[in-house]
């Protein structure tokens, strides 16, 4: 069982991907993002974010240990939903506000070596897909398939706009998108595990391909290696 990293801007439909990719090979799927949207809504909860939007990061440190992110699979939806210290938080964990805060907090080190230790263990024994922004630079350096993805901002931007509005969300496009460019810049230029492309990552830009193009395409890089 091999290990695969599936990292790329925010909203490009990696985790759509990485999930459906998981389901047909029969692999663990963890959604990286989920976890550190988990240690936002703990800041939320907790009062630990400043009115300006700056996090209280001293506290948060001596915190940390309080934050257990765990998955569960829902049979419902047949995909794993994030738990926080025991609590299904897969709704709260998805809204504009922890996506707005969600940034700083993924920025700190001390959260990322935090959430890279807990990571590395998931995928210890292989035979997992990871998604997120350092899963094939940081996380898992050596995975055997690097996928990075990407599509153009406004198409990002209309898919996170049309999720919102299907959950039921009051979304307003231009705050969606300027929000997607926001973290992508600040995801981009942070000190620690930035987003960026492994130099052996293959890249997949999906602007113009449908849902069942981007899984054939997987599948065929996955079985170019596993078979
Ligand atoms: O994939 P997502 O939009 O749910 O991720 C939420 C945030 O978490 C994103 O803005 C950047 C951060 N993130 C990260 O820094 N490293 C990862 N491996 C995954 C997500």
């Amino acid at each position: 069982m091999i290990t695969i990293a599936i990292d790329g801007h925010s909203s490009c439909g990696k985790s759509t991907m990485a999930k459906d990719l998981a389901r047909e090979i029969g692999y663990i799927y963890i959604d990286s993002g989920a976890m550190y949207r988990c240690c936002t809504l703990f800041c939320i909860e907790q009062g630990l974010i400043n009115a300006d939007g700056s996090v209280q990061a001293d506290e948060l440190e001596r915190r940390m240990s309080e934050i257990h992110v765990s998955f569960q699979l829902n049979p419902e939806t047949g995909r794993p939903d994030a738990y926080l210290n025991g609590r299904n938080v897969e709704q709260r964990i998805r809204t504009m506000e922890v996506s707005s805060h969600v940034s700083p907090v993924a920025a700190l080190p001390f959260v990322r070596a935090a959430m890279t230790a807990q990571q590395q263990e998931m995928g210890r024994d292989g035979g997992i897909v990871m998604d997120g922004r350092d899963i094939g630079t940081a996380v898992f350096p050596n995975a055997e398939l690097k996928i990075f993805v990407t599509a153009s901002d406004e198409i990002r931007a209309q898919r996170r706009y049309d999720e919102l509005i299907a959950k039921g969300e009051d979304a307003d496009f231009n705050e969606v998108l300027a929000n997607l460019r926001e973290r992508d810049r600040i995801d981009s230029t942070r000190a620690v595990a930035p987003l960026r492309q492994a130099p052996d990552a293959l890249v997949l830009d999906n602007s113009h391909m449908t849902i069942p193009e981007q899984k054939q395409w997987l599948i065929e890089q996955y079985h170019k290696l596993a078979d």
